[in-house]
């Protein structure tokens, strides 16, 4: 008998179609996710489930599994959403989606960086509103990148892959990383700092940590304080890094310069937020990853890491905490 699995949502066909070849599959045919009593009602009997980021997996629907469960495989390199502890508790290994999306969300981290520092969506809004009547030698005056400093807060592969990035803009790059080695990271041109540090002289401060017990809020009142009143934040990690209403304060307040999100707390961002009220924040609905190539390796590496695990062997990329 093929393995029986459970997955979340309509994943692109790279990944659904060796999940079909290889089990019994069931797919949430809607483009909102299933209510969380439907996937805890599933996994009471399939071997396997296939998740994303808006399914909470917690520690009740883990408990509640049936014995068959044999694996999740969370279709993102994040799993903040997921119970790792209860899993392992139960024997479940986890798997996700590390490596594939580097690129992509370094890509996004980068355009929303541009975006910010030269007013782009302003500058959209400006000729949609019938204002641009001649060229303006004060008008839409942004910063520039080169010479700049950009404080990347996490150095793991994202973060690296956008300090590249930033090497090709001649930008000063400070990091906070505090598992990484300065001699090892001097190569890449960046230099290891305090957080605190990296605070006070980033003119762009990019978040790439994951969210946990440690990160979770701190980006706060407090650290808000510490940038530069024209510093602009970028966030492409979770949204629950930063304190969402300290940010309004601060981006209203002209404590810092302005902000440009991939993702927010809660997700989706309502959309009478008091952020989108801020004409210098930018919001984007959490695409750091939407990009075909990258969804469709995604979700082969989903497929494989669900596979694997039905028929019991190690996972491809099995989180390990
Ligand atoms: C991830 O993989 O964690 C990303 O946030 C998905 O875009």
């Amino acid at each position: 008998m093929r393995p029986k699995v459970y997955v979340s949502r309509i994943i692109p066909e790279a990944g659904l179609n060796l999940i079909r070849e290889a089990c019994e599959a069931e797919i949430w045919p809607e483009v909102m996710p299933p209510p969380y009593e439907v996937i805890a009602e599933k996994v009471k009997t399939v071997d396997g489930l296939l998740s994303t980021l808006n399914d909470r997996i917690d520690s009740p629907l883990i408990t509640g599994a049936g014995s068959q469960l044999k694996v999740i495989s969370q279709m993102s390199v994040g799993y903040d959403n997921i119970d790792v502890k209860a899993a392992q508790a139960r024997g479940i290994p986890i798997g996700n989606t590390p490596g594939v999306l580097t690129d992509a969300t370094a890509d996004l981290a980068f355009a929303l960086l541009l975006a910010a520092a030269r007013q782009i969506v302003e500058g959209v809004e400006y000729i949609r509103a019938g204002k641009w009547r001649t060229w303006e030698p004060k008008a839409l005056l942004g910063g520039d990148l080169s010479g700049a400093t950009l404080g990347i807060i996490g150095l793991g592969r994202i973060g690296e892959a956008v300090a590249r990035r930033a090497r090709g803009f001649d930008m000063r790059i400070l990091a906070y990383s505090p598992s990484k080695n300065p001699a090892d990271v001097s190569k890449l041109g960046i230099e290891l700092t305090s957080l605190d540090n990296l605070l006070s002289q980033s003119d762009y401060v990019s978040l790439h940590v994951p969210l946990n017990a440690e990160t979770r809020g701190i980006i706060n009142a407090e650290s808000l304080r510490k940038m530069k009143p024209s510093a602009i934040l970028i966030n492409t990690a979770r949204g629950a890094i930063v304190d969402q209403q300290a940010l309004y304060e601060a981006v209203k307040n002209g404590i810092i310069g302005g902000a440009a999100l991939d993702v927010t707390n809660p997700e989706p961002m309502p959309s009478d937020d008091p952020l989108l009220s801020l004409p210098n924040v930018t919001v984007v609905p959490h695409i750091g990853s939407a990009s075909q190539r990258t969804r469709d390796k995604m979700a082969t590496m989903a497929a494989e890491n669900l596979i694997a695990g039905v028929n019991g062997k190690p996972l491809p990329n099995q989180v390990k905490v």
